[in-house]
C-alpha cells in the first residue's frame, strides 16, 4: 500500500469538493490501486490545519461546514493563523507529499516552486503560476512530478492529449479552442438574436459568470488557458504577446457592475450585425482561443458553421488539434468546461498519477 500525503493550498468551490471525493472514494483508491491518501494540510488564504499524522475525517468534514458557512481556517479550532504557504510544504512535505494547488493566487508560487525544488509532487487548477514569469514555468515544469489537466478545460483530457500528440512527434500546427462556458453560452444567445446585453445579464443572475461579470468578458481567463497550451507547445510567450480582443470597450472598465450591465446595451447593434453578417456567410460567430506558429489570438471570430467549433452550442468547452496526422478533420475533446466536481474529479486523477513513485 502506497500512502500520498496531500497538502492543499485552496479551500473554495474546487478544494472542498476535492476533499469530499479523495474522503468517499479512499476505499476504491486502496482496493483498486493499492493508494492511501491522506491530508496533512489544508489551507485557505489565511489559516491552516496542519497534521502531519494525517488530518482525522471528521476534521476535514467539519473544516469543510466551516468553509461553507463563510468562516475562515484560522479561528477554526483546529486551526491556526498563517499567510506562508512555503513554511508548511517546509514543516509538512516529505517525499510522498504531493502539494495541490486549488487556489486562483499567485501567491502560492514560492511554496510550489520550494515543492518542486524538495522532489515533491505538485499538481494544479490554479492557472497563475503555469502563466506567469517564464522562469517560473520552467522552474516548474522540471520538477519530477507536476500535473495540472484541470487548468485547461476543468475535467476534459485537453493537457494529456496535447502532451500525447507531442510524444508521438505528431506536429500539432494549430490549437483551436472555446475554452469558456460562459462565454460560449453567451455566443449560442447571440445565435439566438437574444441581445448582447441581455444575455449577459441572464447569465450574471443564473451565476454563470464571475462576481464582476467583466473578469469573463475580458478574455483574460481564455487568455491563460491558451497560453498554458502554447508554452507546452514550446514557444516562448508570455501573456503580453498575447492578441486579446475582449468584449467590452475599455472604457467601460472603471464603472460598477451595475452601471456596466447598463452601460452594454449600447454594444448589441454591434453584435447582432456581426452575427447576421456571419450568417450570411454560412457562419458562426464563437469566442476563439488559437495557437498558430509561434502566435495566440483570442478573441471573436467568424468560423464556418459546420467546423466543430460552428457546431457548438451552449456552455461546452472545445479544443480542436490541427496536426501532421490530424489536417482536414481535427481531433477534437468536448464537453463540460467548468463545475467544481468536474475540475475536482480533474485533479484528482492527476494525484492518482503520483501512483508509483
Ligand atoms: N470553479 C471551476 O469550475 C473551475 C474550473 C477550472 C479551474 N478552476 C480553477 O480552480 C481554482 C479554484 O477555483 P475555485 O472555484 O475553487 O475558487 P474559489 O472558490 O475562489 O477558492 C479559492 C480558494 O483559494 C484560497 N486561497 C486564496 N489565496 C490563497 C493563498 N495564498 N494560500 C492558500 N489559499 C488561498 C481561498 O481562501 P479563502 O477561502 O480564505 O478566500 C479559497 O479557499 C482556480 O484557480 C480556478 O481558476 C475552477
Amino acid at each position: 500500500m502506497q500512502t500520498i500525503s496531500l497538502i492543499q493550498l485552496g479551500l473554495g468551490g474546487v478544494g472542498r469538493s476535492l476533499v469530499r471525493q479523495v474522503l468517499n472514494l479512499r476505499r476504491w483508491h486502496r482496493e483498486k490501486y493499492g493508494v492511501r491518501l491522506r491530508y496533512v494540510a489544508v489551507c485557505d488564504s489565511e489559516g491552516a490545519i496542519v497534521s502531519t499524522d494525517g488530518i482525522p475525517d471528521d476534521v476535514l468534514l467539519d473544516a469543510l461546514e466551516w468553509k461553507i458557512s463563510g468562516k475562515g481556517l484560522k479561528d477554526h479550532p483546529a486551526g491556526y493563523c498563517q499567510n506562508d504557504a512555503s513554511a508548511i510544504v517546509d514543516v509538512a512535505g516529505t517525499k510522498e507529499t504531493v502539494v495541490v494547488d486549488v487556489t486562483a493566487s499567485e501567491e502560492t508560487i514560492p511554496a510550489l516552486l520550494l515543492a518542486i525544488r524538495r522532489g515533491y509532487g505538485v499538481v494544479l487548477a490554479n492557472k497563475k503560476p503555469l502563466t506567469g514569469d517564464m522562469e517560473v514555468y520552467r522552474e516548474l515544469k522540471s520538477g519530477q512530478f507536476l500535473r495540472y489537466e484541470a487548468t485547461v478545460g476543468s475535467g476534459l483530457p485537453v493537457i494529456a492529449t496535447l502532451q500525447r500528440l507531442l510524444r508521438s512527434g505528431d506536429r500539432v500546427c494549430r490549437i483551436e479552442g472555446a475554452l469558456s462556458g460562459t462565454l460560449g453560452y453567451l455566443m449560442s444567445c447571440l445565435q439566438d438574436d437574444v441581445p448582447f446585453s441581455e444575455a449577459v445579464r441572464m447569465a450574471y443572475k443564473l451565476g454563470y459568470t464571475e462576481p464582476d461579470p467583466r473578469d469573463d468578458l475580458g478574455g483574460v481567463d481564455v487568455a491563460r488557458k491558451a497560453l498554458i497550451l502554447a508554452r507546452d507547445m514550446g514557444y516562448d510567450l508570455n501573456l503580453e504577446d498575447i492578441a486579446l480582443d475582449p468584449l467590452y470597450p475599455t472604457g467601460i472598465d472603471g464603472i460598477s457592475i451595475t452601471r456596466f450591465l447598463e452601460a452594454i446595451s449600447a454594444l448589441d447593434g454591434k453584435f447582432s450585425r456581426m452575427v447576421k453578417e456571419a450568417f450570411l456567410d454560412e457562419k458562426a460567430l464563437r469566442y476563439v482561443a488559437s495557437v498558430t506558429e509561434g502566435e495566440i489570438r483570442v478573441g471573436l471570430e467568424s468560423v464556418p458553421r459546420s467546423s466543430p467549433l460552428g457546431l457548438l452550442r451552449g456552455s461546452d468547452n472545445l479544443v480542436a488539434y490541427y496536426t501532421s496526422h490530424y489536417d482536414k478533420m481535427p481531433l477534437v475533446i468536448q464537453g463540460r468546461g467548468a463545475g467544481t466536481d468536474a475540475t475536482a474529479a480533474g485533479v484528482l486523477a492527476d494525484l492518482m498519477e503520483f501512483r508509483g513513485r
